[in-house]
């Protein structure tokens, strides 16, 4: 299977196919409702400073796609909407377009004027594999040109490459090889839906790079993508490791509150809507992240983002105005209780 049909089989299944577990963690988080807010709703300020970029209200469409014809369309479509919402953008990992695989479906976005622009490599490619396309600094320079990236994230992507078929499962020398990285380019490190631990996160802060998005689970399960890439190829055992790790992971929220650090911390995984985005700032987070709450939208066109996108504003509006926080800051102190799944595990993880 060459990278081409992988990442076109990814939005395949993720438009085609359940692919997220049926609990929502995000929803166990409830802010305490201010029934005497005295505050103007026309009056409320979303936005956020994020690496140093404005941000027009706290979210990021997260790394999806690139490296094949169709994602062109997909990437102009979330980079026309997140310059016109004024939100940041991540692209695909970049593998593909470094080796010159459609390197167009990435440099479309440069296209527009995106107030943060996020670059996409892996971690296991940074290190020696048994796949030939090992990531080398070279190769950092030309995926930050392709899509003229503020900060480059490093994703950790290690319960996907275990299930895929020939996926790159050497994680030794990932943590020196990031520290290397992070001594010459704007870093950020993000999970790809099985989340950030203390100790990892601990770790991370240590090295110099300028935030992580714990990209938790909840959300996209990579363990279930590829069980059903599995399943096609009749790959009975991988298809049945897929389904063993479907909800591998740390649940998202109770991830973020695990992974604080200081560093500023993206809460992604499973946020559907501007309500988890202000439960996830009132716990902790710098700014939210979404990856297949839009993607529909986005397999279908730029307006179809924006409405989407605009829709998840909204609802945050109606959150803060409901909490009584006239700007992000007032947000992050709002009280919540957290219940279900994720109150337990935030007992555990105590
Ligand atoms: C179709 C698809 C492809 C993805 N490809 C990448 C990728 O190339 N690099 C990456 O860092 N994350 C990738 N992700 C992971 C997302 O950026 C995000 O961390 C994860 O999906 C959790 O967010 P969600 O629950 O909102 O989808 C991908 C997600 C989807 C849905």
């Amino acid at each position: 299977m060459n990278i081409r049909n992988r990442k076109a089989e990814h939005i395949e299944i993720c438009l085609n196919e359940k692919i997220a577990p049926d609990y929502c963690y995000w929803d166990d988080v409830k802010l305490i409702h201010n029934a005497l807010p005295e505050i103007n709703a026309d009056d409320i300020d979303t936005s956020v400073t994020l690496f140093g970029k404005k941000l027009d209200f706290p979210l990021i469409v997260t790394a999806i796609t690139g490296g094949f014809k169709g994602a062109e369309k997909i990437n102009g479509n979330i980079a026309e909407a997140c310059a016109e919402l004024g939100i940041g953008m991540g692209v695909g990992s970049e593998r593909a377009g470094v080796i010159g695989v459609e390197p167009e479906s990435y440099r479309i976005v440069r296209e527009y004027d995106v107030p943060l622009m996020i670059g996409n490599v892996g971690a296991p490619q940074l290190v020696p594999q048994h796949s030939k396309d090992f990531i080398g600094s070279d190769e950092i320079e030309t995926a930050r040109d392709l899509v003229d990236a503020d900060v480059i994230a490093v994703h950790l992507n290690y319960l996907q490459e275990a299930i895929q078929p020939g996926g790159d499962t050497n994680a030794e020398g990932c943590y020196t090889a990031i520290r290397e990285l992070a001594l010459k380019y704007p870093l950020i490190v993000k999970e790809t839906g099985a989340g950030i631990s203390r100790d990892v996160a601990a770790r991370l802060k240590g090295i110099g790079i300028l935030g992580i998005d714990i990209a938790g689970m909840g959300g996209t399960s990579f363990s279930a993508v590829e069980m059903y890439r599995a399943q096609d190829i009749k790959d009975e055992i991988l298809a049945e490791m897929g389904k063993t790790f479907f909800d591998w992971g740390i649940p998202a929220p109770a991830s973020l509150v695990d992974a604080k650090c200081g560093l500023p911390l993206i809460a992604s995984g499973g946020i559907l809507n501007g309500v988890h985005i202000a439960n996830s700032i009132a716990m902790g987070a710098g700014c939210a992240g979404v990856a297949n709450a839009i993607l529909k939208e986005a397999a279908v066109s730029a307006d179809a983002v924006k409405k989407k996108l605009n829709l998840i504003k909204e609802e945050l509006k109606v959150a803060m105005l409901l909490t009584g926080c006239s700007d992000i800051k007032q947000l992050s102190n709002a009280r919540y209780i957290v219940l279900g799944k994720t109150g337990q595990w935030l007992e555990g993880l105590e």
